[in-house]
């Protein structure tokens, strides 16, 4: 039984990518919502033609535009159900955007999905820090590219996007672990300190899912993981952050959104939300100190480590999850359960 494809950009095989592949799978069975949609995202416009492939060939291609190309030659060797489990969770071929990719969280997890076997391109607004996260990626035989940039400037986000497309190739992973943090009481913070935080913790996190969602949808799809907190679940005993733990409930939300507007373009968008982590955010003055108690009150008995967060967002962004979409995933030790 032929596949018709409506809306394809060209006639052929050619065509069956991106959009045009979605059309045959049926996800925008409107044609007139399919056409608004490529001319949206700047594909060349849809023609009304109907093409006809088969089954085999439909599925051959559709295969080809999976956003992560997996290479299983390295894998040969493992037994064979090894290989299989393997295979699902790699990142090979991948390329990569890790915002606050210059410490903490977002470093460890661009080191950790150059060691699943993807590109990375590391960006963070300390230009010296992105730099040594790309640095040793590239020492481990990994490719990196530092780019520095604000995630709450759009157009260095773009030009970030172009940047590590042109080393690296298409973007087909994100990443957004850029953040800050500070505290006030909600009865005299600073209007200013509020926009501050929410500027960065939840615009910049939108705009950063905004450039490499284009890209993403341009490429034919790709998986983005936004770190939220465990802080858009409970409001954290002792810490006076209103601004944060809104910003924080605000992406776990913005990951739901933009999952039900992308899963037509094959764009995955999901979060973790980590517990109290030992990093440069967690050595504030009105942190440090309780971070022991924070660990007798985790029930696994101890706080993470910024490694604790790699094998989540490799699953997440991998083939393993390939049906998960809109989902916040608490890493967190087990604390909010109490
Ligand atoms: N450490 C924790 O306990 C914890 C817990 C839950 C969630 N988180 C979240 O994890 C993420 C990473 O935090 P971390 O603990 O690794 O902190 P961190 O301070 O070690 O790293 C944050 C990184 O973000 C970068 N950054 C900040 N503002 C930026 C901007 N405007 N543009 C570009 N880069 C910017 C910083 O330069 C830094 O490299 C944050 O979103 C944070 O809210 C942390």
């Amino acid at each position: 039984m032929p596949y018709r494809l409506s809306a394809c950009q060209r006639p052929g095989l050619a065509s069956l990518c991106g959009h045009a592949c979605r059309v045959a799978a049926g996800v925008f069975p409107d044609f007139s919502v399919a056409k608004d949609r490529a001319r949206y995202v700047g594909l060349p416009e849809a023609d009304d033609r109907d093409h006809y492939v088969d089954r085999e060939s439909f599925a051959r291609y559709t295969n080809v535009c999976s956003p992560v190309h997996d290479d299983f030659k390295s894998l040969q060797s493992l037994p064979q159900e090894d290989q299989l489990m393997t295979a699902d969770f790699s990142l090979s071929g991948g390329v990569a955007l890790v915002t606050g990719a210059g410490s903490g969280i977002g470093r460890a997890i661009a080191l950790g999905l150059a060691g699943a076997g993807a590109h990375v391109g590391c960006v963070d607004r300390v230009p010296g820090n992105v730099e040594a996260t790309a640095a040793e990626i590239l020492a481990a035989g990994s490719r990196a590219v530092p780019v520095a940039a604000d995630v709450t400037d759009p157009a260095a986000l773009s030009a970030a996007v172009a940047q590590i497309e042109s080393a690296l190739g298409p973007l087909t992973l994100g990443v957004n672990a850029a953040g800050i943090a500070s505290a006030a009481p909600a009865e005299i913070m600073p209007g200013e300190q509020w926009r501050q935080v929410i500027d960065v913790d939840l615009t910049g996190v939108f705009l950063s899912c905004q450039a490499e969602g284009r890209a993403m949808i341009r490429n034919g799809g790709g998986s983005i993981v936004n770190i939220a907190s465990m802080s858009a679940t409970i409001a954290n005993r002792g810490l006076h952050q209103a601004h944060y733990n809104s910003a924080k409930a605000g992406v776990v939300h913005l990951g739901r959104s933009l999952a039900w507007e992308w899963a037509a373009y094959g764009v995955r968008v999901n979060s973790i939300s980590p517990g109290y982590t030992y990093t440069p955010m967690t050595q504030r003055p009105e942190q440090r100190d309780a971070m022991e108690g924070y660990a007798k009150d985790t029930p696994l008995g101890r706080n993470a480590q910024p490694e604790d967060m790699v094998g989540p967002v490799v699953f997440l962004l991998s083939r393993a999850a390939s049906f998960v979409t809109g989902v916040d995933l608490l890493v967190d030790g087990g604390h909010v359960i109490w």
